[in-house]
């Protein structure tokens, strides 16, 4: 399956591959370690930390319409392994589809971000979704030029929030 192959990064050997219910405490111990500024980028609210709910939300992968991806240290041996997260959370139809992305504070900048939505896209197009958004604060410049670096354009604007859209169709692709 290509998205377990392992690629290099930064003297890292990463591996993307789906969220696995038995990854939960995996990904409690990764969202233990995200700060409070990039919870907020995330979440856009102000959290010192992740509450169980919310880690409920995020675990969700049995569902046909969600597409979890994570970003594991292969040689991490067990310790703190998932590095970064990617969500895709289709409408109902399925055509189109929401994405949000999470790197570990003290790894952002080096590439996990644009090697997970490069994957999400693909995968996305593969699954049949047409069309991709994402919404972003406004602050959030690293979040806003990765986006744009894919293809993304703005769509709409809302408060503090903006809108990204990105389509996935034959002729845009
Ligand atoms: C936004 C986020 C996912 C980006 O991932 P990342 O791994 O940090 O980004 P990358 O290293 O892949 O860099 C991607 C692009 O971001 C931009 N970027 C990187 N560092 C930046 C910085 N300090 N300031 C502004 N833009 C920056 C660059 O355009 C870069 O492309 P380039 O490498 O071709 O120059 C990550 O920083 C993150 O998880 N932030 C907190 C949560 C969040 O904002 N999520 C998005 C909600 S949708």
């Amino acid at each position: 399956m290509p998205s377990e192959l392992p690629t290099q990064r930064r003297n890292r050997r990463v591996r993307l591959r789906r969220l696995r219910p038995e990854d939960r405490p995996l990904l409690q111990e990764f969202l233990a370690q995200i700060d409070s500024y990039d919870l907020q980028m995330r979440f856009f609210a102000a959290l010192r930390s992740v509450p169980p709910a919310l880690l409920d939300f995020l675990m969700q992968v049995d569902c046909e319409q969600r597409m979890v991806l994570v970003a594991i240290d292969d040689r991490s041996h067990g310790q703190a392994p998932i590095l970064a997260l990617a969500h895709a959370h289709a409408h109902p139809r399925g055509e189109t589809a929401e994405i949000a992305l999470l790197v570990r504070s003290d790894l952002k900048g080096i590439g996990f971000g644009s090697l997970l939505l490069d994957r999400l896209i693909r995968d996305c197009r593969n699954h049949g979704v047409a069309r991709l958004e994402a919404d972003v604060l406004r602050q959030n410049a690293r979040m806003l030029r990765l986006a744009r670096k894919y293809g993304f354009r703005k769509h709409a604007a809302e408060g503090g929030t903006v809108r990204l859209a990105l389509e996935l169709t034959s002729a845009a692709a």
